[in-house]
């Protein structure tokens, strides 16, 4: 089981820390766009934390299911109203089974670099096809690896810089490799956590969806189907499963 970065000191603050991401502004293009593609009303979250799209999705009647390695993220999901619709298994999302078969199944807000390998990368798209309807979808939403900021001969760059928090990733290019470094002040006390990712290209991931026997169908710079072109900064990509036999 991979470390469960996530644990009681990241959980008991990620709303808050994360609260722009809460916005209806950012979650409501997110659940429009989830919910076009359940076509047969099912979806699968894979990282699904304190519930920030699951919630909004299953209010639209979605049966949604989600797996996650943090039961204290998950502690957080519970206890808000609606959860009792969401069924959650806990477990490493790379390998985790879970009953039934989905219309479309979705990774947002970076989580797939959570996994540190290519071969953990490969795997996870593999047990996604093996969860997906045929012409079900997987829906991935991840920065661009920002090397193109990156000087030659540096190997960190600043995400956030405020008066309470300051964020770090560090680069490690040989290995496609980060760490996050994030920096903050409660109660007037510096806490720190340290994040290790695995960035990743669009065109692997096209990669290793194939190798799992999808292809991809869609792929802009936003939820709100924004063109994607070398400026962008991610990418929200949709693979439809094509083939039933997959590679390994
Ligand atoms: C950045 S949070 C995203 C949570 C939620 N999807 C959201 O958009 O707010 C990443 C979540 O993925 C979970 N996670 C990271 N790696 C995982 C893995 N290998 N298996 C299962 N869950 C994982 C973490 O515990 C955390 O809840």
């Amino acid at each position: 089981m991979p470390r469960d970065y996530f644990g009681e000191h990241v959980a008991a603050r990620y709303d808050e820390t994360s609260a722009d991401m809460f916005e209806a502004a950012e979650v409501e293009p997110v659940v429009n766009f989830l919910a076009e593609l359940a076509t047969d009303g099912s979806a699968l979250e894979l990282g699904i934390g304190t519930g920030r799209i699951a919630l909004p999705l299953s209010q639209r009647g979605i049966r949604v299911h989600g797996i996650d390695l943090s039961e204290a993220m998950v502690a957080r999901l519970q206890a808000k109203p609606g959860a009792e619709q969401i069924g959650v298994t806990v477990g490493d999302f790379a390998t985790t089974t879970v009953e039934g078969r989905f219309s479309v199944a979705y990774l947002v807000f970076n989580t797939i670099m959570n996994l540190t390998t290519q071969d953990e990368q490969v795997a996870c798209f593999h047990n996604v096809a093996s969860h997906l309807q045929p012409g079900g979808c997987f829906v991935v939403e991840v920065s661009i690896p920002d090397l193109q900021r990156l000087p030659p001969g540096e190997t960190v760059r600043p995400f956030t810089v405020s008066a309470t928090r300051l964020g770090f990733d560090e680069y490690d290019v040989a290995a496609q490799g980060l760490i996050s470094h994030h920096y903050w002040i409660d109660d007037g006390k510096l806490e720190t956590v340290s994040m290790p990712f695995r960035y990743v290209w669009p065109a692997e991931l096209d990669l290793m969806a194939r190798l799992a026997g999808m292809s991809l169908r869609e792929r802009w710079s936003d939820w709100k189907r924004e063109p994607f072109t070398s400026d962008s900064r991610e990418h929200v990509s949709v693979w439809e499963k094509t083939t039933p036999q997959a590679m390994k």
